[in-house]
């Protein structure tokens, strides 16, 4: 297929906020928060941006590599790339699973975020009362959740359907914007609540006692998941980038925005926690959709328009962030279909969201009806997540890795991200030092010890 019917990123910008878009997701506004908070606050942060740079981001730009120079899916990359060696393969089918998975169970905590985001600018939020039963009733009944869910990923489809450089690059431009004044806003006024110091310095203030093998570990899967590597989402979205498109300056952009975003968001929701008194930073997943509609109806019940308007955008980001992740998802399946069996882009895109639609309502159902259905002791939604965030991912990441660091040519390697000898790239060599050696062995180190565990 050529690479005009392909589609490609028709801007520096695009090529960012578009990949940026792929790693700010759920997994900034929502993971991240609640990972700090039940890690031990700054401690897990530093460990965090640590992993990010060293290791999540070599793999990023390894990504950039293969999918610039293929321009293919991720799964005709290896093709292409190592036409002896076609178990390499492997990696790409195994990113093609994973984005199917990831797409099914992320689309059901995106689906609760679209109803929180609609209840409250109806202001239907219940006021009072358990938020927490609230919460599991909603998440348990059988229709509503669902519902959302299928519009949620209708919508995600809409975008994919539209291409390349009219859906997914036209999307982000306008949404990453809005996304980073939505969250600067609500931080501020989060700053300025009776109680944010207390927040700030859990948010900001080491302590380093804190950190624990475990810390460590979730530390390693979260700077994954949080940058969308290891599954060849970036393989794909690289693919549509131009020849002169800086691969490594942009990998950096990419990291420090997604970092940014999630110190940006803890800014946001651990102040207004802090505000409210008896609310604990660590209550894990629940923090979004239980303790923080306590918070707001706690800190804002003197002025409730404020409170409407604060939570509603609260939803809307969250909303904003996640839709940008899940159409880099979809790309990815999308993509491969769409190539491998010369179909549209729409009619792929319509096999993505079909397949994905029936594996997100058993995800979605494993919180009510089929609570009760298990494989290897977990619901189909704790499946899919572990499945993809202790296996597929690293295991990605270690592929990944390795193919660039150590099956391509090296001179290949860096005449892509000199783009052909064109640019002077600083510390090229401690790049390829990062890429060959400390990516593989710390996602290994880590991956192993998940095992035995
Ligand atoms: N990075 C996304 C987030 O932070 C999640 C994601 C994972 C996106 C894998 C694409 C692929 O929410």
């Amino acid at each position: 297929m050529q690479a005009e019917e392909r589609g490609r990123f028709c801007s520096k910008l695009g090529v960012i906020l578009a990949s940026a878009g792929s790693a700010v997701g759920l997994g900034n506004v929502w993971r991240f928060p609640s990972e700090v908070g039940s890690n031990g606050g700054a401690a897990f942060i530093l460990v965090y941006l640590c992993f990010v740079f060293l290791i999540a981001m070599p793999v990023m730009i390894a990504e950039f590599v293969i999918g610039r120079r293929s321009k293919r899916n991720t799964v005709d990359a290896y093709r292409v790339l190592a036409p002896r060696a076609r178990w390499w393969m492997v990696a790409g089918y195994l990113g093609v699973l994973g984005g199917v998975l990831v797409l099914s169970f992320y689309s059901v905590v995106a689906g609760w975020t679209l109803r929180y985001m609609v209840d409250t600018f109806l202001c239907r939020m219940p006021s009072g009362q358990d938020y927490g039963a609230v919460f599991s009733s909603f998440a348990a009944n059988p229709w509503k959740p669902l519902l959302y869910q299928l519009v949620f990923l209708a919508m995600t489809h809409l975008i994919v359907s539209r291409g390349v450089e009219r859906g997914i690059e036209k999307f982000s431009k306008v949404m990453m914007p809005l996304l980073l004044v939505i969250i600067v806003v609500l931080m501020g006024y989060s700053l300025t609540m009776p109680g944010a110091a207390d927040g700030i310095s859990f948010l900001l203030r080491p302590d380093f006692s804190k950190v624990t093998g475990s810390v460590v570990l979730s530390a390693i899967g979260q700077a994954f998941f949080s940058l969308s590597v290891g599954m060849g989402c970036l393989i794909t979205y690289s693919s549509y980038f131009s020849k002169d498109t800086r691969l490594v300056s942009s990998a950096f952009s990419v990291c420090a925005i997604d970092s940014v975003v999630a110190i940006l968001s803890g800014l946001v929701i651990f102040p207004a926690v802090f505000s409210v008194a008896g609310v604990e930073p660590d209550a894990g997943p629940g923090l979004v959709f239980i303790t923080l509609p306590y918070v707001f109806d706690t800190a804002f019940s003197g002025l409730p328009v404020v409170g409407y308007v604060f939570s509603g955008f609260f939803y809307v980001l969250l909303l904003l962030a996640a839709l940008t992740s899940t159409i880099s998802m979809h790309e990815i399946v999308t993509a491969f279909i769409r190539e491998k069996f010369n179909v549209s882009r729409q009619r792929a895109a319509i096999a993505v969201t079909a397949v994905c639609m029936v594996l997100g309502a058993a995800c979605c159902l494993s919180f009510g009806v089929w609570q009760g259905v298990r494989v290897a002791g977990m619901g189909f939604f704790d499946l899919f997540d572990f499945t993809v965030a202790k296996f597929l991912m690293p295991f990605g990441g270690i592929m990944i890795s390795l193919f660039v660091g150590w099956y391509m040519k090296r001179q290949l390697v860096v005449e892509e991200l000199t783009n052909g000898g064109t640019l002077k790239v600083r510390c090229l060599g401690v790049l390829l030092f990062l890429i060959r050696w400390v990516a593989p062995t710390g996602v290994a180190i880590v991956f192993i010890n998940e095992l035995i565990n």
